[in-house]
């Protein structure tokens, strides 16, 4: 009881934070952060991501694409490099690149030109295509459901089983539409790995469309996992989303002023909280000290968390509890109604037919060693299973670290170009 009181009290505590975000608007405006500390994390951390983009030269577009169930995705582009391939080049492949949980296209960019994942793609002549699910910061529209309204959680009512089924199809289709391709290339990271094996196993013709597909930190089965808060959480996921659901809540921590603001004040450089600001950050997110650039937390707490619903976390908890890798239980009755059984189906991981690179590590709390090897087994056509070599690599690494060029996309690529020939 009284973890499922902690688990309550966190889930509320994130919800409250919301409607706080004016108040700490105002206390920005008047703290001395004002334009004192102003460099360029700050107003990195500041930027959307077009903004961000833009500022370093790159070229940025936005696209925008609406599901069939009404949810309007915004997806950004960035067709070419600033340096090398400086042009758009209508013979490179389109690589497609999916953020985790919480999380939004500011993954890919915000550590800057040379380290972050998209512009090296880009530097590549790659035209890189940034997708983000809905719910977050660059998703949080619907052509019917307002996702503020007070009480109702319609807009809410999703996990990452609909981001997998509807929203990737969507915007992959998109993708492939614009730029007149039949194929492309997917990279994902954490739920951007869930996600492809849910469309692969549910929506199984678009596995043609993928020339190749790349995992890092892949999450399908976490019976293994071993984060201290979602393990604490997960026996109780299905009632604390539906508790949640009853007292109106559905989104779970929105991108709001708190984090930027907390991340500018008490965690950049020569504060003294900054120790403490990383060691949460390590504890909730499963990083690793020496792959963390400090200077740059400011930046990464001003776009992350980027929003996400209740339901997505709960479909975790319920995957780390039953041991298995299903569609969502929303249990018997309703179950009954939608699925057809009294359990939800598991995802065939068969059907996942599109070639599979998974890209993992030893130290990662999310995607544990025994959990990939049993994903690897279990797809329809894997390729390749690579480890990091760096034995401390952690999840969050696969996006920030400091080393991910030279331990982890720099292997992608090559592998991109020798699928890009062969595939
Ligand atoms: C693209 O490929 C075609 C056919 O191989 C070639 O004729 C054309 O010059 C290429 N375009 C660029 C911009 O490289
Ligand atoms: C950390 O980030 C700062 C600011 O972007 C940068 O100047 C520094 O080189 C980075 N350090 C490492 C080890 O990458």
């Amino acid at each position: 009881m009284l973890r499922l009181g902690l688990a309550v009290g966190l889930l509320l505590a994130a919800a409250a934070a919301s409607p706080h975000a004016e108040y700490i608007e105002q206390l920005m405006k008047s703290s001395e952060l004002g334009g004192r500390y102003s460099n360029d994390i700050y107003e990195d951390a500041r930027l959307d991501v077009p903004e961000l983009v833009r500022k370093y030269n790159y070229p940025l577009e936005e696209h925008f694409v609406t599901t069939e169930d009404g949810y309007i995705l915004g997806m950004h582009r960035i067709p070419h490099g600033r340096d090398a391939n400086n042009r758009p080049d209508p013979n490179k492949s389109i690589v497609f690149v999916m953020h985790g949980l919480f999380s939004s296209s500011a993954d890919f960019v915000l550590m800057g030109p040379g380290t972050a994942l998209g512009y090296i793609l880009a530097e590549q002549g790659y035209d890189v295509w940034m997708g983000n699910a809905r719910g977050n910061y660059y998703s949080r529209r619907h052509t019917r459901f307002n996702p503020d309204a007070i009480l109702n959680t319609r807009f809410w009512e999703f996990s990452w089983d609909e981001i997998g089924n509807i929203d990737l199809p969507a915007m992959i289709d998109y993708a492939l539409e614009y730029t007149g391709k039949k194929r492309l290339h997917y990279i994902g990271h954490s739920q951007g790995t869930t996600v492809f094996f849910v469309m692969g196993s549910l929506r199984p013709d678009y596995n043609e469309k993928i020339i190749s597909m790349h995992a890092m930190g892949p999450v399908a089965y976490m019976a293994h996992n071993r984060h201290i808060i979602f393990n604490a959480l997960a026996p109780y996921s299905t009632d604390l989303s539906r508790l949640a659901n009853l007292v109106g809540i559905g989104e779970f921590l929105p991108n709001n002023n708190l984090m930027t603001w907390a991340g500018q004040t008490l965690c950049r450089d020569e504060v003294v909280f900054q120790a403490v600001c990383s060691n949460v950050m390590f504890v909730m997110g499963g990083w690793n000290r020496e792959q963390h650039n400090t200077t740059m937390l400011p930046v990464k707490l001003g776009h992350t968390p980027a929003g996400a619903s209740v339901r997505q976390l709960a479909h975790y908890g319920q995957g780390i509890d039953g041991k298995r890798f299903r569609r969502f239980d929303y249990g018997t009755i309703r179950n009954l109604r939608v699925y057809g059984r009294r359990n939800p189906p598991a995802y065939d991981l068969s059907k996942v037919t599109a070639p599979v690179f998974l890209h993992y590590s030893e130290n990662d709390p999310f995607a544990h060693i025994n959990d990939v090897t049993r994903l690897f087994r279990e797809l329809g056509a894997p390729i390749g299973k690579f480890r990091v070599t760096n034995r401390r690599f952690s999840h969050i690494d696969f996006m920030w670290g400091i080393d991910a060029k030279t331990l982890v996309y720099n292997r992608i690529m090559n592998l991109i170009q020798a699928m890009d020939i062969h595939g």
